[in-house]
């Protein structure tokens, strides 16, 4: 299995067999012999700093119905809440003083922000802060609607693929959305000239390691800028209720594979992966992410965003999220660093 590992290394992709062999393979040795090439690669390009982005989770509001997410409009029991464009200014410059230059506005698919005011919001924040990126989370819109944001001024998208298996996708969502919707809107992000994420949960329902071999290579095809994954946690109001949660290691391992495919990915260790681990976040780091996304949003709706039970942060301040983010980079070696963060260019002439 070692073995394989060296060709994913060399070659930065493996078949699908051979993925989902590897997947399914794994042990703890292998695991560690993975996550060294990982951090070495990041090490290469991004030293041993860490970016921080500002994440502002600006509704719960969301037309769609996914079954395994804890703000699904069938779900009655959620407090639904919208930030006020001064609200989110606010958290932009409380986050600018803290040295937060990345602001990613997260929200479920609310259709009260309308391109007219989302672009607003976006080009005040852009005037006030010049010298920041936005990245928007707000699901699948039509390629008009991402045109017009990007005029605005944002920078990035974030849009998580979710699943790349056809049927395994229609297991976990409403009729109402197609992976092929989901693959043409990241197209276009990628088209109009975003800086681009994607990613997928691990070990949500009815998940195999072909469907995760699907994955890998959607994100091989699709060449992102960003990948963000992490566990899929249940979320006690939904039809996955009783599912179990993702588990770390298959996490950490997705992780660690992602980073030799994508030597300069800027791969966040996420919320979820600290929600299901104490120390998740620095596990994450050490199986190469680069990134962290500590939380903006105000006190009064942290604990209103809740897409999967028992998630972190929703009683701290973000300046005390962010201290402690600090400190845990600090004790594997780490540092955060205040700047944008911005995905850097291969050169795939350098020698590996
Ligand atoms: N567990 C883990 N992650 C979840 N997400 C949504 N619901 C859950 C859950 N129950 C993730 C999705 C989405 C991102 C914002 O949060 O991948 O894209
Ligand atoms: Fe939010 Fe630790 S990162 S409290």
């Amino acid at each position: 299995m070692e073995r394989l590992i060296d060709k994913l290394e060399k070659d930065r992709i493996l078949s699908r067999e051979e993925f989902a062999l590897l997947i399914s393979s794994r042990t703890p040795q292998l695991s560690e012999y993975l996550f060294e090439k990982a951090r070495n690669i990041r090490h290469k390009y991004y030293g041993n700093t860490v970016y921080i982005r500002g994440l502002i989770e600006f509704t719960n509001y969301c037309k769609n119905d996914c079954l395994y997410c804890g703000i699904r409009c069938s779900n009655k029991n959620v407090s639904r809440y919208r930030l006020t464009k001064e609200e989110i200014l606010e958290c932009c410059r409380k986050g600018y003083a803290l040295g937060f230059r990345t602001f990613v506005l997260q929200g479920g698919e609310d259709p009260y922000y309308t391109d007219e005011i989302l672009a607003d919001i976006i080009s005040t924040i852009k005037g006030n802060h010049p010298d920041c990126a936005v990245t928007l989370s707000i699901g699948e819109r039509s390629y008009e609607s991402y045109l017009k944001l990007h005029e605005a001024g944002a920078d990035r998208y974030l849009l998580r693929h979710e699943t790349a298996n056809f049927d395994h996708y229609s297991r976990l969502h409403a009729p109402k959305l197609s992976l092929q919707n989901r693959m043409q809107c990241l197209k276009n992000l990628k088209a109009i000239g975003y800086q681009v994420g994607t990613g997928f949960m691990v070990g949500s329902p009815f998940q195999t390691p072909e469907c995760l071999a699907d994955d890998l290579l959607f994100i091989a095809e699709l060449m992102p800028h960003m990948v963000g994954i992490g566990p899929f946690i249940p979320h006690h109001d939904t039809p996955f209720a009783g599912y179990s949660a993702g588990t770390v290691d298959l996490t950490l391992f997705m992780l660690g594979l992602i980073r030799l495919m994508l030597p300069s990915a800027l791969i966040p260790a996420t919320t979820a992966l600290g929600t299901i681990d104490p120390r998740g976040r620095e596990k994450g780091v050490l199986a190469g992410a680069n990134v962290v996304m500590p939380n903006l949003s105000p006190l009064n709706v942290r604990n209103k965003y809740l897409l999967y039970d028992n998630k972190i942060c929703t009683g701290d301040e973000a300046a005390e999220c962010l201290n402690c983010m600090k400190r845990r980079m600090q004790s594997i070696g780490y540092e955060v660093v205040v700047s944008r963060g911005d995905h850097i260019p291969e050169n795939h002439s350098e020698p590996r």
